[in-house]
């Protein structure tokens, strides 16, 4: 190595379709380890320019490390995908930001010239293993933490709507009607097409279905259909299931190299990595910290969100997503922020979501050539903010 930094390039961008958690879900009898599969196997066939001993590493984002998703399930799913003993892998957690950071960290090796072809990806099974499962919290932890309300999401999110009331539920619900007709749009336009891997499941009554659409949005979602809702973090609070991000299951992974491997190999570069930043913030409000993080990634880059043509930000809540649109100065319906709808309307299976931001924006990069830059960006539970800044290559 000659100390240089190679330009890292995404090649492809794939997802499971997304199903709700629960007996009702499309996955309830899918494996999280079966769905990350079927995306590995889904990468080569979609780019048979590539063999799986390309892949120097198969890095998963995973939150609950346990059951069918522990194990190391990012060396697991290389052999049961049937790529030889030959294949690494490893399994990273940074809770909703475990796919994301697993995207970051190839971006990093690759651009180090530690590798040139790798997989990351994300998958959360969240019917199989729900959130805080068999979690053995620290008997400081809500001490450290600064109160008990950081271990629970939703009380993160109500704990915004307490500290900024400039926030109301009115605008959250607002923001989520806005997200599901934007969400609508985008599927009846065929939009997810392209990035959903169609899958064989059987489901709870035995019956088959090809799962090759996503399960949680709700097209008919009105300000009158959310206003009743119940509010079951708190009584009397302001976050519902209608503003929050659902309980999900689903996997994405992206196809990541440098930009010297793939145009050797003949493939197209999607988009280029520019820049990344990790930042943390008071748990109690986790949902605050894409601010932080996005200023740092726009930092490295000697950039500001002005130079920012599309924003794929996960909408973990609409509260947080309104915060963290203010903060970045963007208005609530900014025209580049989701475009194609967010969380809110497809769902967040934790793990999988950073992942299923790079794939909508490498979908929106092609078909808006004229765009140039665009940011990923996510909050996670326990405080933290992850960014990615990406070049549009499509133009
Ligand atoms: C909010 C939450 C508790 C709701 O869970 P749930 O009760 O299982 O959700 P459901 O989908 O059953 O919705 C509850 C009700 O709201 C209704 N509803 C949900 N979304 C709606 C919408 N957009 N429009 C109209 N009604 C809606 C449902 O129809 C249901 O009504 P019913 O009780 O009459 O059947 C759950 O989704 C949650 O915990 N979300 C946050 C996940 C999280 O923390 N992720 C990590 C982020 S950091």
């Amino acid at each position: 190595m000659d100390g240089q930094l190679q330009n890292v390039v995404v090649v492809d961008a794939v997802r499971t379709a997304f199903g709700r958690a629960g007996e009702k879900g499309i996955f309830w009898k899918t494996r999280a380890d079966d769905l990350a599969v079927t995306l590995l196997k889904a990468l080569i066939k979609r780019n048979p320019e590539v063999t799986p001993t390309m892949i120097e590493d198969c890095v998963w984002g995973v939150t609950n490390q346990i059951g069918e998703q522990g194990g190391t399930l990012g060396r697991m799913v290389t052999m049961l995908a049937d790529w030889g003993h030959e294949v690494p892998g490893c399994s990273i957690d940074r809770m909703c930001a475990s796919g994301l950071t697993a995207v970051g960290f190839a971006a990093g090796y690759i651009a180090s010239g530690m590798a040139d072809c790798m997989v990351a990806g994300g998958v959360e099974h969240m019917g199989h293993l729900p959130m805080g499962y068999m979690r053995d919290t620290h008997p400081r932890a809500e001490e450290a933490m600064g109160g008990a309300s950081a271990l629970n999401m939703g009380m993160t999110a109500e704990n915004i709507h307490d500290r900024f009331p400039e926030f109301s539920k009115e605008m959250a619900d607002r923001y989520a009607v806005a997200c599901q007709r934007r969400a609508d749009q985008a599927i009846k336009a065929g939009k997810m097409q392209g990035m959903i891997v169609p899958m064989e499941v059987e489901l709870a009554d035995g019956s088959e279905l090809l799962a090759d659409a996503d399960q949680q949005p709700r097209p008919q979602t009105t300000m009158e259909s959310l206003a009743g809702l119940k509010t079951p973090f708190r009584e009397d609070g302001r976050v519902t299931a209608g503003n929050a991000s659902g309980l999900n299951d689903g996997a994405a992974a992206v196809l990541i190299m440098s930009e010297a491997k793939a145009r050797d190999l003949g493939l197209e570069p999607k988009m280029r990595w520019i820049s990344s930043a990790v930042a943390a913030v008071d748990p109690t409000i986790m949902g605050t910290a894409p601010v932080p993080a996005t200023q740092k990634a726009l930092a490295k880059a000697g950039l500001t969100m002005d130079d920012i043509d599309v924003v794929e930000l996960n909408e973990a809540f609409a509260v947080q997503a309104l915060y963290c649109l203010d903060r970045l100065g963007l208005e609530w319906d900014d025209e580049r922020v989701n475009k194609w709808g967010g969380a809110l309307a497809f769902g967040h299976p934790l793990a999988s979501s950073g992942p299923r931001l790079i794939a909508f924006l490498m979908g929106i990069f092609k078909e808006n050539p004229s765009t140039r830059l665009g940011l990923t960006t996510m909050c996670v539970g326990r405080g933290q903010g992850y960014s990615i800044i990406w070049e549009n290559l499509q133009g």
